[in-house]
């Protein structure tokens, strides 16, 4: 089963052996390894993917999940 996990102040952490990123016109991207980073704070020249660039814009977030 796929597992999504909230970095706190970064990413999303995609892992799954059958995850596929598909774009608007539904190509795939190519991704390595079983885990992959997608940006949530906009800043990444590399999107959908995260690029670090998360630091340097000062993004923050510390989502928790509901008890
Ligand atoms: S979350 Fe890392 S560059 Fe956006």
């Amino acid at each position: 089963m796929p597992e999504i996990k909230v970095r706190p102040n970064g990413p999303l952490l995609v892992s799954s052996d059958t995850v596929t990123v598909v774009d608007k016109d539904g190509k795939s991207y190519a991704t390595t390894g079983p885990t992959i980073a997608l940006c949530r704070c906009g800043a990444s020249a590399n999107k959908p993917f995260c690029d670090g660039a998360h630091n340097a814009a000062g993004f923050t977030d510390d989502a928790t999940a509901p008890e």
